[in-house]
């Protein structure tokens, strides 16, 4: 009985995890993985992400940090509906972007975090050497 119960707990909070959360998930940026930019393409750095759950029509506004916690925030995403790509534009070009460890957080009004995805970057851009005539 008593080894049993761990068991069935995790069971039950499993079926419960499933009912009444908002389960957030990347596409293009996943946790523990490390990506070469190119540190060349214009524009902003974005991310997707994907919501199953709980979690329809709420508002997210996410940041990316970097690890001396510098903090550039993401334009506005909804939670929603299922299944949907949500993509967030960060207010960070590329030209500025540097390698290093980033975390992405997605606050939660309810619940306080819904997901933080931490990755490595690894940021391309051509040698730039200055030749004497
Ligand atoms: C891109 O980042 C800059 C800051 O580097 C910001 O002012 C601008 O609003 C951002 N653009 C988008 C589309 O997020």
């Amino acid at each position: 009985m008593f080894v049993l119960f761990p068991a069935l707990w995790l069971a039950l909070s499993r079926a419960r995890q499933t009912d009444e959360t908002c389960i957030c998930t990347g596409v293009d940026y996943l946790d523990h993985e490390t990506y070469l930019i190119d540190g060349t393409k214009t524009g902003n750095i974005s991310f997707a992400s994907t919501f199953e759950g709980a979690c329809t029509d709420v508002e997210i506004t996410p940041t990316l940090q970097d690890y001396d916690n510098n903090q550039f925030s993401c334009s506005k995403i909804t939670s929603g509906p299922p299944g949907s790509i949500q993509v967030s534009a960060c207010s960070i070009s590329y030209a500025n972007l540097y390698s290093g460890n980033w975390i992405i957080v997605l606050p939660h009004s309810g619940t306080g975090l819904v997901e933080a995805r931490s990755f490595e970057i690894i940021v391309s851009r051509p040698l730039t050497t200055s030749t004497a005539p």
